[in-house]
């Protein structure tokens, strides 16, 4: 199976808004990607793309030395392939392209095989947002990977 890992584009976002919606219980909306694509300068979209279409998508907020990564997500029939794996080393690079060594973000507790992903490469447990989603009052782990000489 041939994954290609290439920049999000609008005509991505109904492949992606449909993922979305499969995975999470607060999806984000079309507009939302859209906006982020169109007219966030901070933000950078990445895909997975399998058979000419989008399985797969993570994407990051560079803020000053900084980055966020807002979601990252694999549809659930191309699972256990080693595409979030990509997607997650595709947006280390970015950020390592940009200068940017330390990254951080927020995983539902419960999400151990999220942490696993995230451990893999380095992310380490920093702390806990108690109640941090609103839907279900789940705390949010906060991760972060930083350079040696950071800690
Ligand atoms: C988290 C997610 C993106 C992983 O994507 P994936 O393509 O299935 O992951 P990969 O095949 O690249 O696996 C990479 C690593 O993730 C972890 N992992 C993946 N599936 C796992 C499972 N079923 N059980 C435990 N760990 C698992 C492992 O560390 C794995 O490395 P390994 O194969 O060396 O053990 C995917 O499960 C997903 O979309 N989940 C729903 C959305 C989500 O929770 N996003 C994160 C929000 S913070």
């Amino acid at each position: 199976m041939d994954i290609i890992i290439r920049d999000m584009v609008e005509d991505d976002i109904d492949a992606i808004v449909e993922i979305e919606n499969e995975v999470f219980s607060t999806p984000w909306s079309r507009e939302s990607f859209i906006t982020e694509i169109r007219e966030n300068l901070l933000a950078k979209y990445i895909v997975a793309e399998v058979d000419k279409k989008a399985v797969g998508y993570g994407g990051i907020w560079l803020i000053l030395t900084e980055g966020h990564i807002t979601n990252i997500a694999v549809k659930e029939r191309y699972r256990g392939l080693g595409i979030g794996e990509q997607l997650l080393n595709g947006l280390i690079t970015y950020c390592m392209s940009k200068g940017i060594n330390s990254m951080t973000l927020e995983v539902r507790k419960s999400n151990t095989i999220a942490q696993n992903l995230y451990k893999k490469y380095g992310f380490i447990d920093y702390g806990v947002r108690p109640r941090y989603y609103s839907d279900n009052n789940e705390d949010a782990i906060i991760m972060w990977r930083k350079n040696e000489n950071q800690r």
